[in-house]
């Protein structure tokens, strides 16, 4: 959920340590701290409510926070008031021993009234600092901060990654992890702690990446990894293969911005080298099934949260138009806990664009619990789902900072767009629609930067919404997920209530919230079911309803119902979404930066939810 970093070495972990919060901090972000041991062997904590830049701010004199023994922490609150005296790090009453900590201890309350009852005070109303406790009260008599951490974690129940310090060894970190990523960073004669590689990979590029139940103990000159149950584990050193520019934000004032502009580049890296010209289909290397298995599938479960889900709703439209396959399409939260039928011949897929996701994790477990074969569409490589995964799919967006997620949208519907075409073409798909789909496909990048240029309409068009207090989204067929995507964004990060409707669906019931003061954006581009949704705007227009239209360059009669269009350029039916998206997301930032909203970092939310 958030995040994590860790540092021990020759250097002063302070700057490090605040460098690496602040690249985490799209992660979670409603207080931070820090824990280093200093040049005395004594142990400070520092902490601050709100943005990391608050907390450095805090910091005394660099005298009095230098250290080369360090752990960091962003908060976001789970249990226990985003305050000052619930943020992370948490010591034990000695203030000897500190502990930072992603996830849920489920079982926190029961092991706070154990401690409580053997004499423990306790500072915070977190399910954190149970930790901090319980180490240091095994800490007594193991006396070795490896074996404390081990006995604690064996009493807790729920998620962790945590990083733990003592300054009784003050050359030590020890860190471990059940459900929130963590990773080892291996520098020049120093290591690095972290829950996501854009914390460290200005430092290093050579990882650990830490699986569930794993923990690895950090000296000054060496690592040893582990079980929790102290057995060893052979260490797999990862390179990591993106640059540090990719977590900058470059000439953009917001992630978000720069991560909507990178779409001609990132829908070509989904693509790219998965088009078979020859044959007129495409090429999924991560499905490791043959054409013979494909072809048995009978049914299509696709589970996910959020945009991810989006995604899933435009992959049952293409997989079963295309490929005449049937596909259920759940969110899996719901998924996880509904007992779920899973017939044979099913294939399940797991889209998360982080990879760490609880829901969609705890999904994957299920699916696989009951035999069946899981496929990943994932966008962070060593994520916990690409590595539970039986196979899957990267979709090479690159690394998405901005919390509302745009990027990785796109090129999850560009997969499943080939993966539509890949079945179809081993059913009805005829060769000359893969060699038109092929050759449309390619366009796209190009198509999308023509909207792209558009912005300056477009952000006219968000000085006409920015003060409204409601919104409504409509699409039909392919572009209804597109309208519930567009309302997420609009909700996620201007916080103005959008709903997302199929169009024919709004006379049912949302009608009656159309008035002068509703705008409602509409998807309605040139296609089979055109004139059914302007008889829907119809509708819209005769209770005054403010009308906003994305519509195909060139439809004039749009203009007549509309108070405003945006236009895209044409593409075949398949890949509307990949252009329908653009303009609603551009709008979306647009509002939300009108209103002077901190567009990369909205309240409440997190960039990974990894936690139930
Ligand atoms: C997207 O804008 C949201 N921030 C959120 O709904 C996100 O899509 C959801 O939490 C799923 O995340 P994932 O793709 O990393 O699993
Ligand atoms: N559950 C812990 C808390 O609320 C950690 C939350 C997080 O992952 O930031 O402090």
């Amino acid at each position: 959920m958030c995040g994590i970093v860790g540092y021990i070495g020759s250097r002063n972990a302070t700057p490090i340590l605040i460098e690496g919060l602040k690249r985490l901090e799209y992660r979670g972000y409603d207080s931070a701290g820090i824990a280093i041991i200093n040049k005395k062997k004594s142990l400070k904590i520092f902490k601050e409510v709100g943005k990391i830049i608050e907390l450095e701010r805090s910091l005394p004199t660099p005298a009095e926070t230098f250290g080369k023994t360090g752990i960091a922490h962003t908060r976001w609150a789970t249990h226990g008031e985003p305050n000052l005296k619930n943020a992370h790090p948490h010591a034990d009453e000695n203030k000897k021993i500190a502990v930072v900590h992603n996830g849920i201890i489920e079982n926190y309350k029961k092991l706070r009234k154990k401690l409580e009852t053997k004499g423990y005070n306790f500072s915070s109303d977190t399910d954190s600092e149970v930790l901090a406790h319980l180490i240091e009260y095994f800490n007594r008599t193991e006396k070795n901060l490896t074996l404390a951490v081990q006995k604690a974690l064996k009493l807790v129940e729920g998620t962790f990654g945590i990083a733990v310090i003592n300054e009784e060894n003050p050359n030590q970190i020890v860190a471990a992890r059940k459900g929130s990523p963590l990773i080892l960073g291996i520098g020049n004669n120093e290591f690095f702690i972290a829950s996501d590689v854009a914390a460290i990979i200005i430092h290093t590029k050579k990882v650990i990446y830490l699986q569930d139940g794993e923990m690895v103990t950090v000296d000054k000159d060496k690592f040893e990894l582990t079980t929790l149950e102290n057995q060893a584990v052979k260490a797999k050193i990862s390179e990591v293969d993106w640059q540090v520019s990719a977590i900058e934000k470059g000439n953009y004032d917001y992630f978000m911005l720069k991560e909507i502009f990178e779409q001609p580049i990132s829908v070509e890296n989904a693509f790219r080298g998965r088009l078979n010209e020859k044959l007129s289909t495409c090429r999924l290397g991560g499905l490791s099934m043959s054409g013979e298995e494909l072809r048995k599938i009978k049914k299509i479960q696709i589970i996910a949260c959020g945009t991810s889900w989006h995604a899933a709703l435009i992959g049952e439209y293409l997989i079963e138009n295309l490929a005449r396959v049937s596909v259920e399409v759940e969110y899996a939260s719901e998924y996880r806990y509904r007992n779920p039928i899973i017939p044979a011949d099913t294939l399940v897929f797991v889209i998360s664009q982080s990879g760490e996701t609880a829901d969609t994790l705890a999904a994957l477990r299920e699916a696989q619990a009951r035999g069946a074969k899981v496929f990943g569409l994932t966008n962070t490589i060593g994520s916990t789902i690409a590595r539970e995964s039986d196979g899957g799919v990267y979709i090479h967006a690159g690394a998405e900072i901005g919390v509302a997620s745009t990027k990785a949208f796109t090129s999850q519907v560009t997969v499943l767009t080939l993966l539509a075409v890949i079945l179809g073409r081993m059913k009805d798909l005829s060769p000359t629609f893969g060699a038109g789909f092929i050759k449309e496909l390619k366009q796209i990048p190009q198509k999308i930067q023509q909207i792209l240029d558009n912005d300056e309409k477009i952000k006219q068009i968000a000085e006409t919404i920015k003060d409204s207090t409601n919104a409504l989204y409509l699409g039909r067929g392919i572009n209804y997920p597109v309208a519930l995507e567009g309302a997420l964004k609009l909700k996620e990060i201007s916080y103005i209530h959008a709903e997302g409707y199929p169009a024919a669906e709004m006379k049912h019931g949302p009608i009656a919230l159309i008035d002068e003061n509703m705008p409602v954006i509409a998807i309605a581009l040139k296609d089979a079911i055109y004139d059914k949704i302007i008889s829907n705007l119809n509708e819209v227009k005769a209770r005054n309803g403010r009308i906003i239209t994305i519509a195909t360059e060139g439809d004039e009669k749009i203009k007549e119902i509309s108070e405003s269009v945006i236009y895209i350029p044409e593409t075949i039916h398949s890949l509307h979404p990949l252009l329908s998206v653009i303009p609603l997301q551009m709008l979306a930032y647009h509002v939300a930066n009108l209103r002077g909203l901190d567009v990369d970092q909205p309240r409440n939310l997190a960039k990974s939810v990894t936690v139930e």
